[in-house]
């Protein structure tokens, strides 16, 4: 077996949950007139909820989702992973805040290579050495030290109760549990909260002791109560066991960057994202970009030549990912150039909609002047009109696997996400380059793409989703369902979806995705489909013309919007 297919198969075993929805139900409207929460757990859209009616705002919610989430849905929430947040203030300002993880100090650009130079497949996703430094509880503290209203110990409170009391985890937890308790097993040495004698059943409740007395740390010492004392101490503990690498000067050193957020028009909409170390941001514009000037509403909602322009704009966006998208603070990014208009529509110029092109014909863009899934995302509207869309990972399904022993949470399995040979794929099957090699103290690429839409300089949306390399694609897809197909937020989010990422040269689908008269025309133009499980958890809020919240939450999993 291939090491594609072995990882894309890996991958999506992580990533995928059944794909089986009442589709009725799935479209369901819900609204909200004052604030609105949207997430992966239940429990964790509660907590946001709560803390905006006790008079927080969009960033204490995110702060306590955050917390939550590492606790009620710990395949993706986290305190030992990072992410990125994008903040758009009442008034119009954006920030972005990048809580990316860093290579640990002693990583080098072959760590994962054998002998021969080949990827050892499990070095970079399995065990303590699959992970980089943590940066979520950095972020979170920089987070409220800048936009947060409430106590910082009011934000986390609810996160330490659930792990204290515990929570009854639903169906969906209860067979992931029970699927990952001989990796639990293998991975650590000391028990660990997921794994019980019994089978996890519906409703059993999950109490986490040692996760609750590293929360009561970082509660009443802030960061210092995670990157030094005993969590810190318990994390390096934790790297003997699978030859991880993490240092208590890693853990010391690290730091959540506040970054410019990039942001262009599609039509008449302002779209504002996440800059690298995401390449998000900069894909989607790419092709919305593309996109406007075709009449899209006209071709039709996943029509013929609707998904062949997706498909090929698809494309040409990763191939340019592969080449020029890494850490802005190791590798010169080409933002300007990349986001220029003409370079934009020279990708697309001369482009057939008679036949496919094909992947191995297109190669990244030549740039004037110029010398790059299991996550988790949550979106938030206060009552004051700020909103929050944060997107936040352990990379895979429990990261890599490892508990760290006395402190209760899980550590990412980050380090996959760096090109670990370039033009090798990695576990979603992305090719990278000399962009994204593995050097000490870089933060690894990422598709994470938190998003917020603005109309005539107003809130409109607030979007994003897990999905390792199909986070982008679907997205873009997801935005493109309201603004171009005038869909509401929920029909939106769970119309079934597509993804092409340049290399394999396939366009996955959903069941249902693509009319199949469409599909039929395609594939006699070249292109293959291969169906698949869910493509991404897409939890979006759009703000109606009548300023009502309406939430958009992924029956892919049990994503919940709640609000008032
Ligand atoms: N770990 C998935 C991503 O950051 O793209």
């Amino acid at each position: 077996m291939t090491r594609t297919i072995l990882l894309t198969s890996f991958a999506i075993s992580l990533c995928v949950e059944l794909f089986s929805f009442n589709w009725a139900a799935a479209q369901e409207i819900q609204k909200y007139k004052h604030a609105a929460v949207v997430c992966a757990h239940p429990e964790a859209a509660r907590v946001g909820v709560a803390i905006i009616k006790d008079g927080g705002n969009a960033v204490d919610a995110a702060i306590a989702v955050q917390f939550a989430l590492a606790v009620v849905y710990p395949n993706a929430g986290n305190i030992g992973g990072g992410g990125f947040m994008m903040y758009r203030s009442k008034t119009g300002e954006s920030d972005a805040l990048d809580y990316r993880e860093t290579a640990p100090g002693k990583a080098s650009r072959d760590m994962y290579l054998d002998a021969k130079g080949n990827p050892v497949i499990d070095k970079s996703l399995l065990g303590a050495l699959a992970s980089g430094v943590p940066g979520s509880v950095d972020g979170m503290v920089k987070a409220h030290n800048k936009y947060g209203k409430l106590k910082w110990k009011k934000d986390i409170q609810p996160a330490i109760d659930l792990a204290e009391k515990g929570f009854a985890v639903t169906a969906q937890q209860a067979a992931e549990l029970n699927r990952h308790k001989a990796d639990f097993l293998k991975y650590n040495s000391k028990p660990v909260a997921f794994v019980k004698e019994a089978v996890w059943k519906e409703g059993d409740l999950l109490k986490q002791p040692q996760l609750a007395a590293t929360l009561k740390l970082i509660r009443d010492k802030g960061r210092a109560g995670f990157y030094e004392g005993p969590v810190a101490a318990a994390i390096v503990a934790a790297m003997a066991h699978t030859q991880g690498i993490i240092s208590e000067q890693d853990l010391k050193e690290y730091k959540s960057v506040w970054r410019k957020p990039v942001s262009g028009s599609y039509q008449n909409y302002t779209v504002i994202s996440m800059p690298p170390p995401s390449s998000g941001g900069i894909a989607l514009l790419t092709m919305l970009k593309q996109v406007g000037n075709y009449p899209l509403s006209r071709w039709g909602f996943q029509q013929d030549s609707t998904v062949q322009l997706m498909v090929e704009v698809e494309r040409r966006a990763y191939a340019d990912r592969a080449s020029y998208l890494g850490d802005p603070d190791f590798f010169k990014v080409p933002q300007t150039a990349l986001l220029d208009t003409n370079y934009i529509q020279s990708r697309i110029k001369g482009l057939s909609f008679e036949k496919a092109t094909l992947s191995t014909d297109v190669k990244p863009g030549v740039l004037p002047g110029y010398e790059s899934e299991q996550t988790t995302h949550y979106s938030i509207v206060d009552a004051e009109g700020n909103a929050v869309s944060a997107t936040t990972t352990l990379n895979g399904s429990y990261g890599s696997l490892v508990v760290v022993d006395g402190a209760g949470f899980i550590l990412n399995n980050e380090m996959d996400d760096f090109s670990v040979k370039p033009g090798s794929p990695n576990m979603y099957g992305l090719i990278g380059g000399e962009a994204n090699s593995i050097y000490a103290g870089k933060r690894m690429l990422s598709s994470m793409t938190p998003t917020i839409i603005e109309k005539d300089g107003k809130l409109l949306m607030v979007v994003g989703t897990p999905g390792g390399s199909t986070i982008i694609t679907s997205v873009f897809q997801t935005v493109l369902n309201v603004l171009a197909f005038g869909q509401g937020m929920q029909a939106a989010v769970a119309a079934p979806r597509f993804h092409h990422q340049w290399l394999p040269d396939d366009v996955t689908v959903e069941k249902g995705a693509i009319a199949p008269a469409a599909r039929a025309h395609l594939q006699v133009k070249g292109y293959t489909f291969k169906e698949r499980g869910s493509i991404g958890r897409v939890d979006a809020i759009l703000v109606r013309p009548d300023g009502e919240l309406e939430t958009g939450a992924d029956p892919r999993g049990n994503d919940t919007a709640s609000g008032f």
